[in-house]
């Protein structure tokens, strides 16, 4: 059973063919970063105006590179949230526009949902519980999966209080001059410094499992503040480290309180080096399986999309043609 699905949530333009919720057939992913990098973040009205040039081009691209006919697919799915409304309305109308004049089912994902099936795509089957930790650009969710393969829920064991983990590094990098995304360039500016050279705080370190990311941002600024003169690889290896450790201590001991069989990471963030590193390593230490997608899963692409909307669809049936985008979509929590 093949899935095209489409993924237009920022500022990428993605369409995948995905075989089975696992086998990736072909994942195309049109990146707008040089588009938008001149601005120092997305701008949401041009992203909505690139992503209907490109979607026609990404969504033939995926299917030709997949050898794949409309006579092939079984549904056709696309991100109805969360996320810019405006991009999330080019991919939601084409993929409607597809599924009607194809005669497929339409099915709506949720864009979270997405990142949560990304690791298993590349990984064994699943093996619940699994602790998840989502750090993306807009959210910071430890999430435990259980239940059964055919009947997974979710249980939200903690989220941020203010920033995502993603969203601080965007911030800390534009403030440092080291440019958009924030998350790559704080990761190559942090590769001379030295993580121990600055103590900077981790928010609600003995809390429950929540995050909190806005006072280290501050403190960020502080120190440059104090100090202009700063060497600046230093202040990112510190802040990539209170961020990694503060994600990596928390996901450890709700791991350990569920008695998770797996860690698995998702999101953009999650293609951070330090964190992978960091929670492979723990995993190995506490004898748990560490799902760790790779890079091009961890960031935004369809394939994920396809995955789950094969899974929705044996759950839940098709979504109807008129649902509507949300750019606030929660998950549902058990
Ligand atoms: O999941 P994603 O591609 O889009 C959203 O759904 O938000 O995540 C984008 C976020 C951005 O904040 C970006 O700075 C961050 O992921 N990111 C990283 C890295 N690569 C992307 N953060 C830290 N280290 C990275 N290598
Ligand atoms: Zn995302």
């Amino acid at each position: 059973m093949k899935v095209l699905a489409i993924e237009t949530s920022c500022d990428e333009t993605a369409a995948a063919v995905v075989e089975d919720g696992r086998h990736v057939l072909s994942s195309v992913v049109s990146s707008q970063t040089d588009i938008h990098s001149a601005f120092g973040g997305v701008v949401p009205e041009i992203a909505s105006r690139a992503h209907l040039e490109l979607i026609g081009p990404v969504v033939s691209e995926a299917m030709a590179r997949a050898g794949t006919g409309p006579q092939d697919l079984a549904a056709v799915a696309a991100t109805v949230g969360p996320g810019l409304v405006g991009s999330l309305i080019v991919g939601v109308s084409a993929a409607k526009a597809y599924a009607w004049s194809w005669g497929l089912p339409f099915v709506g994902v949720n864009h979270m949902e997405g990142h949560l099936h990304a690791a298993f795509l590349e990984g064994p089957a699943l093996s619940l519980p699994t602790v998840v930790l989502l750090v993306s650009g807009g959210h910071t969710m430890l999430i435990c999966m259980e239940g059964s393969a055919g009947q997974v829920e979710y249980r939200l064991l903690g989220q941020t209080i203010d920033d995502a983990a993603g969203e601080a590094f965007d911030k800390v990098a534009r403030f440092l001059g080291l440019g958009y995304p924030g998350g790559p360039a704080i990761e190559r500016a942090a590769r001379e410094g030295d993580p121990r050279a600055i103590a900077f705080p981790r928010g609600l370190a003995t809390g429950g499992y929540d995050f909190s990311f806005s006072g280290l941002k501050t403190s960020v600024v502080r120190y440059m503040k104090a100090g202009p003169g700063a060497e600046l690889a230093d202040v990112a290896a510190s802040f990539q480290e209170a961020v990694v450790d503060v994600l990596a201590t928390k996901t450890r001991k709700a791991a350990a309180e569920v008695q998770a069989k797996a860690i698995c990471i998702g999101g953009g963030v999650a293609a951070n080096t330090s964190l992978r590193e960091r929670v492979k390593q723990m995993c190995e230490d506490d004898g748990r399986t560490a799902f760790i997608p790779s890079r091009a899963m961890c960031t935004d692409n369809a394939a994920m999309i396809g995955a789950t909307a094969w899974y929705r669809l044996r759950q839940y049936g098709p979504t109807p043609l008129d649902v509507a985008v949300d750019p606030n979509l929660a998950l549902d929590f058990v």
